[in-house]
């Protein structure tokens, strides 16, 4: 069998009532001060990671990696250039760096995507061929994603977000809080975690977003304010 199978075909249909669900949603909000003293377990940030894992990508192609910033040295190197993210730097439990692949490797062909279809997905050489075809179109034409190195870019970290969210209302299951964060400097970013610790190879990866997870030292602010779903839903 493929190492890399997640069995999910026989996976239990879910059976939570809407209340339920959505008490969960509800719980998540965007925490601003985490407890310094409050840890997420081993066992639960493990279940956290698999819901990354689990997580939907465009093609199935996975352009993202994650650091779990946990070194407090070097979480202090970054704050002077992650405004938005000041208390959960020095207190959030968990503290994740989402990096995604530049251009050069979401380019079929690419040995990065090469990777992912015939060693992840294992995918016999008939499906890699309609890959190429139905990429190749998908990348150049309707959604032009090589456009540029920005577009490319923007594409992966798409996916990274996606991770992200999931990991969010993952983490909302086990009570526990979370804030995604954009307030930082992804050039900064990438010289001190890519170019200096070399954590990962800058011609390859750029940062895309931070996520903060851990424990509330706080009650939340405010109820939360959302544009009603007339405004935002069109049905036809
Ligand atoms: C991609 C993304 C980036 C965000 N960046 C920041 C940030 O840098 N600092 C911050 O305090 N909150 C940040 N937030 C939190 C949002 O402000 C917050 O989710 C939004 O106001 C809705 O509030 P709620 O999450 O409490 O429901 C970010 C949220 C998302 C989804």
């Amino acid at each position: 069998m493929n190492p890399n199978t997640i069995l999910t075909m026989n996976a239990q249909k879910p059976n939570f009532s809407a209340e339920e669900v959505l008490n969960v949603l509800k719980y998540r909000y965007a925490t601003k001060k985490f407890d310094p003293n409050a840890k997420i377990s081993k066992e639960t940030f493990d279940a956290i990671l698999e819901a990354a894992r689990l997580a939907p990508t465009s093609m199935g192609f996975e352009p993202w990696k994650m650091i779990v910033l946990q070194d407090a040295e070097l979480r202090q190197k970054i704050k002077p250039f992650a405004w938005g993210a000041q208390n959960p730097l020095d207190n959030a439990s968990h503290f994740i760096v989402f990096i995604a692949n530049k251009k050069n490797d979401v380019t079929f062909g690419s040995a990065y995507l090469d990777h992912v279809l015939k060693e992840i997905h294992q995918i016999p050489d008939k499906v890699y061929e309609f890959f190429r075809e139905a990429y190749t179109n998908f990348s150049t034409k309707d959604f032009n994603t090589m456009e540029s190195e920005r577009a490319a870019f923007d594409w992966s970290a798409k996916q990274a977000y996606i991770v992200m969210a999931n990991m969010m209302t993952a983490a909302a299951f086990f009570g526990v809080d979370s804030c995604a964060i954009e307030g930082f400097q992804p050039k900064e970013l990438d010289r001190i975690l890519g170019a200096e610790e070399k954590l990962y190879d800058t011609e390859h990866y750029s940062a895309a977003v931070t996520l903060a997870l851990g424990y509330r030292n706080e009650t939340p602010h405010r109820d939360k304010t959302r544009r009603p779903l007339t405004e935002s839903v069109i049905w036809k």
